[in-house]
């Protein structure tokens, strides 16, 4: 019993650490390679489409829309880690425009 707390704790401890920390390099590519291939047909490789609304979504519509996006257009099933690395790089798009 007591090894099971401790293993539970543990786990917990490494979920959360997963959820607070920023992406790694590796994943922010693959997500680039994955608006390349499934976004790019609808926004363009510069993120075309991304309209004004874009700047003004909060973060939670932002995430909101983007999983459904990958849902929905792209028909991939992301994980979290993927969903994540995404908004990062819709975010990275959106600031290379003047
Ligand atoms: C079949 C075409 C299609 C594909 C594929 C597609 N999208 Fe979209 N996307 C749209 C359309 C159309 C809108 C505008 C919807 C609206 O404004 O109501 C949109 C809106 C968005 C928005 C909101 C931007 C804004 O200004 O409203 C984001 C973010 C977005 N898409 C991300 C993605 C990502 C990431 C992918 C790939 C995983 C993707 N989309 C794939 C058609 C597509």
């Amino acid at each position: 019993m007591k090894y099971f707390i401790i293993i539970v704790i543990f786990f917990s401890g490494v979920i959360s650490a997963q959820q607070a920390r920023k992406n790694t390099p590796e994943e922010f590519k693959k997500a680039e390679l994955i608006f390349k291939q499934k976004c790019t047909r609808c926004h363009g490789s510069e993120g075309r489409a991304f309209g004004n609304n874009f700047a003004k979504m909060d973060k939670k519509e932002l995430r909101q829309l983007t999983e459904d996006m990958m849902f929905g257009p792209a028909r991939l099933k992301p994980t979290e880690t993927e969903i994540k690395a995404m908004i990062e790089y819709l975010i990275s798009l959106h600031s290379n425009k003047d």
